[in-house]
This record gives C-alpha cells, structure tokens and sequence, in this order.
C-alpha cells in the first residue's frame, strides 16, 4: 500500500539558527499528537546535519533539496548525494521547476541526480509540472509525461519503489493559485495510469504522487480526499509550525 506524506519545501529560507528552531517546534508538535501520514521536512544543505539531531526520526524525516549531478571531486560549491545521505537525510527532492528554470537543470541533469541519490541509498521526490502557457495550449499531459520519460521512467522496477513523484504545475507555486481538487486529480490519475503502462498496475498502485503548488490549511482536506492525491509538497506553508501542522491533520479528517 502507498504511503500518505506530507513533505515540506523549505527553499532558500531559514537561517541555521531558525531553522534549528523550526525543526524542532515541528517536531515537538508531532511528538505531542502523532501524525497519520508520513512528514518530511526538506531543508537546505548547510541545516541538515543540525537538524538531524533535533528529529524524532520515527515521526518526521529529512531531506535536501538537491544533489550535483556528480559523484565527487572537483566541482567547487556542489554538494553530492552521499553527502547528504551522511547527515542524516533521507530524501532529496529532485526535478524542482524552479531548478530546472533558474539553474538550467535539463532532464539529462537530472536523470543523473536521481541515479546518483537512489545509488547513495536517498528516496527521490520527483517534480514535474506544467507553464501555465503550456496548460493553456492542453499540453500538460505531454509535459508532464515527457518530464518523467526522459528522467525518471529508465529506472528499474527495484529503484522506482524509492521514487516519490510531486505533480507541481508551476503556475500554482507560490502564486495562491491552487490547481482545483478536480484538476489535480486528473493529473495524478494521468501520471498513475502512465506509471501503470511501464511499471505495472501494482507498483503504480504502489507509488506515492504529491500534489504541489500553494497547498495550505484551507485547501488541503479536499485535495487530499481525492483518490490519487497521497499528499503534499508544501512550500511557504511548511515554514510556519501551525499552517504546517494543520495541513498534516488533513488526513485526519
Ligand atoms: P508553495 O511551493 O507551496 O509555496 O506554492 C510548493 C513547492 O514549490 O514545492
């Protein structure tokens, strides 16, 4: 059976000192009414080892926001993936639009980073998502579907079950803009029945798929009661404990 998660995006936000303190006020607020679905906090680099020693592993876990696209050596500033797997971590997501829009990240980037962070033993939370151009013209589907061919659908069928995908239509990120319930349910319906043509109906049954973009208290219970939607990637409203927090209990609801 998929796993439910909600996994917070920090971005470039937090200085190390807040983000220790946000870790652990995220932690205590778990340790004190359990959550029913699995919670991720996604950091930047320089908070994982710290963070790390603040978290209730069995109730939240930690992962990076990225990983270079090399294995080690000289490429001065990049951070690879077993460096992030020896803080701590456990996930890192990779894909992001702002990534592959602000850091030229192509699919061939990417599908190195995957292989890179399932080959260091990290789970990947994949994004893919469309422009709202692209959307107006009705290509999300081709989009999407080309994003997850060209980095993700080589993987064996041992190394998708390590695979999270984040369905992210990048007009709904940090805009206010939520994609409807019913709209990104066609999209994760979409991306299981394709997950299904090339890795079976049980492991598509099996993937966990993340709806993302401006997911906050107000709007997560309907998204989540959607059959395909197994959670969220929360960006702002990861930052704050209580929105954080409340959108986690939507799937108490
Ligand atoms: P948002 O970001 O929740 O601030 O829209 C989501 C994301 O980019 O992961």
């Amino acid at each position: 059976m998929r796993k439910k998660i909600v996994a917070g995006n920090w971005k470039m936000n937090e200085n190390l000192q807040e983000g220790i303190i946000l870790a652990k006020e995220i932690n205590t607020v778990l340790e004190a009414d359990k959550p029913n679905c699995g919670v991720v906090i996604c950091t930047p680099f320089i908070h994982l080892a710290s963070v790390a020693q603040v978290l209730n592993k069995s109730l939240v876990s930690l992962g990076a926001e990225n990983c270079a696209d090399k294995e080690k050596g000289a490429y001065t500033g990049e951070i690879s993936a077993a460096m992030v797997k020896s803080t701590g971590a456990e996930y890192v997501i990779l894909g992001h639009s702002e990534r592959r829009q602000y850091y030229n990240e192509t699919p061939e980037i990417l599908k190195e980073k995957v292989r890179l962070a399932l080959d260091n033993g990290l789970k990947v939370i994949f994004c893919c998502g469309e422009t709202l151009e692209e959307r107006e013209a009705e290509k999300q589907n081709a989009i999407v579907k080309a994003e997850l061919e060209n980095s993700v659908f080589n993987l064996s069928s041992t190394d998708w079950e390590n695979i999270i995908l984040a369905y992210e239509p990048i007009w709904a990120i940090g805009t206010g803009k939520t994609a409807t319930s019913d709209q990104a349910e066609e999209m994760l319906a979409y991306i299981r029945s394709i997950v299904a043509e090339k890795y079976g109906r049980e492991a598509a049954d099996d993937t966990t798929i993340l709806y993302g973009g401006s997911c906050n208290p107000g709007n997560a219970a309907e998204l989540f009661s959607k059959p395909d939607i197994d959670g969220g990637l929360i960006g702002g409203a990861s930052l704050k404990t209580s929105d954080f927090k409340a959108i986690i209990d939507a799937w108490k609801k």
